[in-house]
């Protein structure tokens, strides 16, 4: 089992504020590879799509995969459309075992629809569009370790379902409990 947990899945999912609460319970430190980017590049998110296009936001994200991969004790949080590499799921794989949140479109359009940072939901018709790229999409987020459904659950009650989740996976590997009890801090 790696030293981190890499939190997966769509936009409006739960990764940012489920990472952060996952990062406060464990004594982790949070990074999401968003930030690493925007650090990179020295710009906002929306203006890498606008003056850069969006393959070159994707290959910043994936000079991101390969700077987590040193990381140790975090909770990494990464942009919903990382997982159409697999070279980044390779990458992340090596920092900590895949949880991937997940939620159903209309969640994902009511959690996403009041924001104006994602370039990809700026169109006339998101939840479309929500549906479209969850589409080509699933098969990528199928690949991770551990799933787990956030549309009806509190921040609270993912963070304990990652940790069993967790936990199950460790055991099924052969390994010891991935947390040790005194880690635990809720
Ligand atoms: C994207 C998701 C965003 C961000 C970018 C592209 C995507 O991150 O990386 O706008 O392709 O799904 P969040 O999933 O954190 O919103």
């Amino acid at each position: 089992m790696g030293q981190n947990i890499v939190l997966l899945g769509f936009m409006g999912t739960g990764k940012t504020v489920v990472g952060k609460e996952l990062a406060r319970c464990l004594r982790y430190r949070y990074i999401d590879t968003d930030s690493i980017i925007v650090t990179m590049a020295n710009k906002s998110i929306p203006r890498i799509f606008a003056e850069d296009g969006e393959p070159h936001f994707r290959d910043l994200e994936t000079r991101a995969t390969e700077c987590v991969v040193q990381l140790r004790r975090h909770v990494i949080a990464t942009g919903g459309g990382i997982v159409m590499r697999d070279k980044n799921l390779a990458n992340l794989r090596r920092a900590g075992p895949l949880v991937c949140l997940e939620a159903i479109p209309n969640v994902i359009y009511q959690r996403t629809h009041s924001n104006t940072y994602r370039p990809l939901l700026r169109t006339p018709n998101p939840l479309r569009m929500i549906k479209q790229l969850l589409d080509q999409r699933t098969a990528q987020y199928a690949k991770a370790d551990v799933h787990i459904d956030t549309s009806y659950l509190t921040v609270s009650e993912v963070v304990e379902q990652v940790l069993a989740a967790l936990d199950r996976l460790a055991r099924q590997r052969g390994q010891k409990h991935f947390l040790l009890d005194k880690n635990k801090t809720r």
